[in-house]
């Protein structure tokens, strides 16, 4: 290709996914590919990392251009982590040089000008740091956060890709799970938990609150994270939906905890980040309603499942996450480094947004709660302004194409790029 006076080189660049995966990620994949693959005069050729960042240390890279082009096309209906993902977390540069001047090295030997992190919290503030390299390692690189987490928990963008397909699956589920306790109630089971993630933020258990509409409508009980769990108020509560409706069906958030702090369940493990490892609360809460009222129960964790459900993504969550992969290489290319593209709201009805920058310094570790007036005075159930929120995330279908009765998902060939270093990183 013939360059301009003055044209800059074009430099590689590598996209990384990062953290727990979702729905529609691969479909932020498929944004930054396609957008990078007609900057062809800036950007020479797209690496991934193969797990990561995990990838990137240990100079375990995949060469994208040799998927053909009806993968990449695919990624946009692909759920989970096409090229890998990672719980890994890069301490400061003061802390662990060695990891910064490892990436520094691989990107250097692979000329890497672009890095797109696409992650959630965590993953912003490790985009930050590598972003900081530039300066403190004198090597140039422009860094873009590319959005995603379930928890919808990242501040300063209207929600996160991930999260509306999560919400959609999560208040599908409540509706049809509660449907079919209502019909044999009577006779059998009185209570039906259903357990959500979303780690300390409840956004995924209110979703569950839009299968009802008028009161006594089931889930009558929701648990969020962001109000003190009372075991005795919520006992109560129980008894009185059962002889009210004749049954009762809670939503329950995997970070529920009490007054002090203590959450319902732990794992007992800790991730890469030192997050306590979440899940059990839905046979937790059923037990406590066994041991207390004796209703016959059942219960169900979501967990994969949720985050995985590609086959009922919302079409609004496909479409914010292809235009944040696909906004991050625009923001590249016009110089802007450290940023990561937000989705800002412009009306709820109808649901209009549009993809602005914010600094990644802003929503680098912190975490955006459920806001009080979201939930009801009771604590149990979301309010109208949670449903004017969330109603829009959950919005159109975009279902997969389907072959013998299954989604017609992909996989990557996941080609390595040659390796050019002659150290190993050990991890
Ligand atoms: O952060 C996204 C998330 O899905 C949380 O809701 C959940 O607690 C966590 O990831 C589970 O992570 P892992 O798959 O690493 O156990």
């Amino acid at each position: 290709m013939k360059r301009m006076k003055n044209e800059p080189a074009a430099r590689n660049a590598l996209y990384a996914q990062s953290g727990g995966v979702s729905a529609v990620i691969n479909a932020s994949a498929c944004g930054v590919i396609e957008a990078a693959a007609k900057a062809r005069r800036r950007i020479g050729r797209i690496y991934a990392g193969r797990d990561g960042i995990v990838g990137a240390l240990t100079e375990d890279l995949i060469d994208v251009s040799r998927e053909s082009p009806a993968t990449l096309r695919a990624l946009r209906y692909t759920p989970a982590g096409a090229f890998g993902s990672a719980r890994f977390k890069l301490r400061s540069i003061e802390q662990n040089r060695a990891e910064y001047q490892r990436l520094i090295e691989v990107f250097r030997a692979h000329d890497i000008g672009y890095f797109f992190y696409n992650g959630g919290n965590d993953s912003m503030d490790t985009a930050l740091k590598i972003s900081q390299l530039g300066a403190a390692m004198n090597y140039p690189i422009t860094c873009v956060g590319v959005p995603k987490t379930v928890d919808n928990d990242l501040p300063h963008t209207d929600c996160c890709p991930g999260f509306g397909s999560v919400a959609k699956y999560i208040a599908i589920s409540t509706l049809e799970g509660a449907m079919d306790v209502a019909s044999m109630a009577r006779t059998s089971t009185k209570v039906f938990v259903l357990e959500v993630m979303g780690r300390h933020a409840g956004w995924i258990a209110a979703a569950g609150g839009l299968a009802g509409r008028k009161a006594g409508e089931p889930p009558h009980i929701i648990l969020f994270p962001e109000i003190p769990f009372e075991q005795a108020r919520f006992l109560e509560r129980v008894k009185q939906c059962v002889t009210n409706y004749g049954y009762c069906v809670i939503v329950v958030s995997e970070g529920t905890r009490y007054a002090d702090g203590r959450f319902l369940a732990e794992a007992g493990t800790r991730d890469a980040f030192g997050h306590t490892q979440l899940g059990g609360v839905g046979p937790v809460v059923a037990n406590m309603v066994r041991e207390a009222l004796g209703y016959k129960y059942h219960w169900a964790v979501a967990d994969y499942l949720q985050r995985a459900a590609r086959h009922v993504a919302s079409k609004v969550d496909v479409e914010q996450a292809y235009a944040v992969g696909k906004a991050a290489v625009q923001y590249a290319l016009a110089g802007m480094n450290a940023v990561m593209p937000a989705i800002k709201r412009r009306s709820s009805r109808p649901y209009r947004w549009q993809i602005v920058p914010v600094p990644l310094a802003e929503v680098a570790n912190v975490e955006k709660r459920v806001p009080r007036e979201f939930v009801t005075a009771d604590g149990f159930g979301i309010t109208a302004a949670c449903r004017r929120y969330l109603e829009p995330l959950i919005a159109g279908e975009d279902y997969p194409p389907y072959r013998g009765g299954l989604p017609a998902y992909v996989r990557i060939r996941g080609v390595a790029v040659k390796r050019k270093l002659k150290t190993e990183f050990k991890l």
